[in-house]
């Protein structure tokens, strides 16, 4: 499977990479339909990360993305990560991500769309001033974040459910998608739309297909290549083949 895959990229100009959170999975972040650990194993993203969740408790939501906040720092980029990036020596690739850990950007990939935002912003809840935090673990203890501007409380700069997606960014990536010749599909369920649909129009489209997950999606039967592995594991050995090919040559 890793072989046809590389075969696929080898001879690919343009790569739309879309990827989810189990891409991030080993870097300690757990992804959204595996059992919350922990704490937060009585709650569900469902009940956390909605504008009604953050209205009736504040202090509950930011704990929760404080949490996040402190594994994404703590654990860091990872080898799928890196390998993505390095695949910008060999083919243009732009990336839709729904994760908002920021980890791809901090493995050195140029070209992001961040459909679900990002959890290092606060946005103001009601007048959408934005600050970046810095990537580091967060102070559980500290107040609650308030609009320099205006005063009203600061919410993390991610899409909950129920909320429109960055249209800037969904647009981009179905332009990608009529552009480019292949498709890797990294770490996701695809059963949260409308990033699903562009999984789903891959599939459809003339590009070439290829998934990284170590089960079976509801697309892993209409991809070209399902390769039943981890992000850390496939995709550096992808980038492997790849250097292989070209010093072959
Ligand atoms: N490598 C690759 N894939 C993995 C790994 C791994 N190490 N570990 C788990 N996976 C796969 C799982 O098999 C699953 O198919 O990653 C996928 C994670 O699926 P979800 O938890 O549903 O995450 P995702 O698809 O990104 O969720 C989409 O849902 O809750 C919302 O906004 C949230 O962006 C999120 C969206």
């Amino acid at each position: 499977m890793i072989d046809a895959a590389a075969r696929s990229l080898a001879h690919s100009q343009r790569l739309l990479v879309l990827s989810g959170a189990g891409l991030s999975a080993e870097s300690g972040i757990p992804t959204f339909r595996e059992a919350q650990s922990g704490l937060w194993a009585k709650f569900s993203p469902q009940d956390l990360a909605t504008p009604e969740a953050f209205d009736a408790n504040p202090e509950r939501v930011w704990a929760w993305y404080r949490w996040r906040r402190s594994l994404i720092a703590r654990g860091g980029v990872n080898a799928g990560h890196r390998a993505i990036a390095a695949l910008e020596k060999h083919l243009d690739v732009v990336i839709a991500t729904q994760n908002v850990d920021g980890l791809q950007t901090a493995a050195g990939s140029r070209d992001i769309c961040e459909l679900h935002g990002n959890i290092w912003v606060d946005r103001c809840s009601a007048c959408d001033t934005e600050h970046s935090q810095p990537v580091a673990e967060a102070d559980e203890s500290a107040a609650l974040p308030r609009c320099d501007a205006c005063g009203a409380l600061m919410r993390p700069g991610v899409v909950w459910f129920g909320e429109m997606l960055p249209i800037h960014a969904l647009e981009r990536a179905q332009a990608e998608l009529d552009r480019c010749d292949c498709v890797l599909v990294v770490g996701t369920s695809n059963q949260v739309y409308p990033a699903a649909a562009l999984v789903e129009m891959a599939v459809a489209g003339p590009a070439t297909v290829l998934e990284v997950n170590p089960q079976t999606t509801s697309v892993s039967a209409g991809v070209d290549t399902h390769i039943a592995q981890t992000a850390s594991t496939a995709l550096p050995a992808l980038v492997d083949r790849l250097d292989a090919s070209r010093a072959a040559r």
